[in-house]
């Protein structure tokens, strides 16, 4: 028996659906959503993300501005930009796009941005907020994860979960998030000793390494959630995860496909905490 595939897209669809309707319940209080982004350099990767981020807010009615630096600015005139967006009431959400050129002190520029203002919940105030399971933001990524997990009625709970990466934007912040949920987790790196040893007893698998098709069927359970976070490009352009796709989805129970598995999720919890933000806000003025 084949896996049953975890399609990101549709549920990602669902989610900006009900979204919508949570943005045009704010705007008709008269408080429309705010996002503000702010890139700096060229990076091209980061500008496809960066336009994908302003189309997504646009169709679910959340207002988008970007601020562009090139890649010779200076870090005070990125820190001045984040200081007037803090107290800008328009604004409920800021995300720094990364990576920051070398010169940056990527710290520095992320724990200026306010603390209720943090969407990607990368502050370092959020990520002690999470860690001690007081989450005011989740990061995106890893949201994603577990929602596509709850929305497939997948328990996260006594299960061994396993996550291939220690990345500050995916895998430390999914290992605690499954942890907070219950589950006995173990985290890897693409360099882990006998990595077998460990995949094999996943229940849930969540791969983020970047090693194209790095987890072949061998290393997984049969019947085993596999979420691969990866995205690769090919050398013959096409695109293609951190699994085996072809081979694992004939042993796993689960399994989410690249491209159209976790890709789309990320961007819609962006507009989720961007939502809950502008929603947070809209409660302090009523309460006041
Ligand atoms: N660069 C790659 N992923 C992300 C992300 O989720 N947020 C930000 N701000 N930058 C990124």
């Amino acid at each position: 028996m084949g896996a049953q595939i975890i399609d990101g897209k549709k549920i990602a669809e669902l989610v900006r659906a009900e979204l919508k309707l949570r943005a045009e319940k704010l705007i008709q209080s008269g408080i429309k959503p705010g996002l503000a982004v702010i890139i700096v350099g060229d990076n091209a990767a980061s500008g496809i993300y960066v336009r994908n981020k302003v189309k997504a807010c646009s169709e679910v009615g959340i207002y988008s501005e970007v601020h562009s630096f090139p890649s010779s600015a200076q870090q005070s005139e990125v820190l001045n930009c984040i200081q007037s967006l803090n107290e800008n009431p328009h604004i409920h959400g800021i995300l720094v796009q990364l990576p920051l050129p070398s010169h940056f002190e990527n710290n520095r520029v992320i724990t200026s941005i306010a603390v209720e203002k943090d969407v990607d919940g990368f502050h370092l105030y959020n990520v002690g907020a999470l860690v001690t399971g007081n989450t005011i933001f989740s990061p995106c990524t890893p949201y994603g994860v577990v929602v596509m997990l709850e929305r497939n009625h997948i328990p996260i709970e006594g299960q061994h979960a396993v996550v291939i990466g220690r990345s500050n934007i995916v895998g430390k912040p999914m290992a605690l998030m499954l942890l907070e949920r219950g589950a006995t987790v173990t985290i890897c790196t693409s360099k882990t000793r006998d990595l077998h040893e460990f995949t094999k007893n996943a229940d849930i698998l969540v791969v983020a390494t970047g090693k194209p098709r790095m987890i072949t069927a061998e290393m997984v359970k049969p019947g085993a959630v596999v979420i691969d976070v990866g995205i690769n490009r090919l050398p013959d352009g096409k695109l293609c995860g951190d699994v085996d796709y072809e081979s694992v989805k004939n042993i796993a129970g689960y399994i989410t496909p690249v491209p159209g598995g976790v890709g789309p999720m990320t961007i819609t919890m962006l507009l989720c905490n961007t939502i809950l933000a502008a929603e947070r806000a809209q409660a302090n003025i009523k309460n006041r």
